[in-house]
């Protein structure tokens, strides 16, 4: 929308999360909070100012493409939106203020907020909801139906003043240049000893501006978070919203309440998804895949007809279409698994690429590996891929054997369609077409028991 600008504000300490991070930095739905609130906020401007203070620097480099703006002491919200006044002398539209700790608030809440505000011809607007708990939120006082009073902030609050339902979602549009006027004149004489945002609008309406409260038609988007208690609930509700869009678009989750799944994920149609599931970052997954109880899937793509079985973790990883994984495998950094790989129990994969048909069904560690297509990789085979200083990278080509617990002393390389025998420790790269046995000769010495019950 034309000539509206967002200032978010981010610089507030979390006393009640009882944490050292900014709170604005902690998670909900996978996703920091400051990086919802700016989320939603880019649907309404590309013009995005953030006031930062505590953990600045860290806020900063989680949301690197907004502005910023410091207030350097936190005395309230008021106060925090002042610090913002250099950047907004000389312009005369609208500015959106919102917390960062909203984070459930959509674009086309604040859209629609929008629209009131401008065809209201308002001076100011808040976003308001009824909540059965207002406990901790400022109370909207209206004067009559469409007209507000005031904002009372709950700790100075009366009785009466603490029954009212409707209460500030801390999100407002403001005439800029009335804004800065006014906060020119807001104290701390309250409970809190703050220069409160809130106390803008009673001056507002003193002054016989236009003021308009739109009660927001969710009253879930607005749930603010200032306690770990809040951060949880807000962080099921994401949940379950996911659960509830991916079940639309036809993936089956058999127990939503269990099953964890970030904003940014796709899953293909027909897909299944078992309790107690995990899926996070960008992750993208085909259609017709299972993912069993207990995996954890994270910033990875798996491809369609893909079996992932019980208890398996799959970090930044890519794996090809109809792959079956687990129980219990781990692959991560970077591993790429080809078309009809099978990776069974306890197989752990670490930066290394695994051809078409491959197989290492049992027992294996594979790292910093280039295995080629239709390898099969006995039970019990690692690759000793570091020396105590350095990583080296194993090769195995197309169509080789490694038999059962071998180990693979990098930097080597087993050539095509080449044997390793059973429990061989191999040092020297093993030529294409061949068999390499290195271990032990058996030794049997007959009688052996019976000769040492006489000693
Ligand atoms: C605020 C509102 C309250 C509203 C609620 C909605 C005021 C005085 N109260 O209360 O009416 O119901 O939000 O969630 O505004 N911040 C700064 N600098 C500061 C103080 C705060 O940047 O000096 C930021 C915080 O980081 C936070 C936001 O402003 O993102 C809101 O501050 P918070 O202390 O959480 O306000 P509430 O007590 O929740
Ligand atoms: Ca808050």
């Amino acid at each position: 929308m034309d000539n509206v600008r967002v200032l978010i504000l981010a610089a507030g300490k979390s006393t009640r999360m009882k944490s050292k991070y900014a709170k604005v930095l902690h998670r909900a739905g996978g996703r920091t909070l400051i990086e919802h609130s700016i989320a939603a906020a880019r649907g309404v401007s590309p013009n995005i100012s953030v006031v930062v203070g505590h953990s600045a620097e860290q806020v900063k480099a989680t949301v690197p493409e907004v502005s910023f703006v410091e207030q350097k002491e936190q005395l309230g919200t008021g106060h925090a939106v002042l610090a913002a006044r250099e950047g907004f002398s000389g312009y005369s539209g609208d500015v959106l203020v919102m917390p960062g700790d909203v984070p459930l608030i959509t674009t086309e809440t604040l859209q629609a907020f929008l629209k009131f505000h401008r065809d209201g011809g308002f001076e100011a607007s808040v976003l308001t909801a009824d909540i059965e708990n207002p406990s901790g939120y400022g109370r909207i006082v209206r004067r009559s139906n469409s007209e507000v009073d005031s904002i009372v902030e709950h700790r100075d609050a009366s009785p009466e003043v603490l029954k009212i339902h409707e209460i500030n979602s801390g999100i407002y549009v403001f005439n800029a240049p009335a804004l800065f006027e006014s906060l020119s004149r807001i104290r701390n004489d309250n409970a809190q000893r703050e220069y409160y945002l809130t106390d803008v609008i009673g001056i507002l309406v003193h002054q016989k501006h236009k003021v308009g409260a739109f009660k927001a038609s969710s009253a879930e988007e607005i749930l603010g978070i200032n306690t770990r208690q809040e951060l949880a609930a807000v962080d099921h509700v994401m949940r379950r919203k996911k659960c509830e869009a991916l079940m639309a678009a036809g993936v089956t989750i058999i127990d939503p309440g269990s099953t964890y799944i970030d904003a940014a994920v796709q899953i293909g149609p027909d897909s299944i998804i078992y309790p107690s599931v995990q899926i996070y970052g960008a992750t993208v997954i085909g259609e017709d895949v299972t993912i069993h109880s207990f995996s954890r899937i994270s910033s990875s793509k798996i491809a369609s007809r893909c079996t992932v079985l019980e208890g398996s973790i799959v970090v930044d990883s890519a794996i090809g279409e109809d792959v079956s994984l687990g129980p219990y495998a781990h692959v991560r950094m970077g591993a790429t698994l080809a078309d009809k790989v099978k990776v069974g129990n306890f197989v752990e994969i670490k930066k290394s690429a695994l051809g078409a048909g491959t197989k290492s069904m049992h027992l294996a560690y594979l790292g910093d590996a280039t295995i080629g297509q239709n390898v099969n990789i006995g039970a019990g085979v690692i690759t000793c891929n570091y020396d105590g200083v350095n990583k080296h990278p194993t090769v195995i080509e197309d169509g080789a054997f490694v038999g059962t617990d071998s180990q693979l002393i990098a930097p080597v390389r087993i050539g095509k369609n080449a044997y390793v025998a059973a429990g061989s420790s191999i040092t020297d790269d093993v030529p294409p077409e061949s068999l390499a046995i290195a271990r032990g000769r058996q030794a049997v010495k007959e009688g052996w028991v019976k000769d040492r019950k006489k000693k």
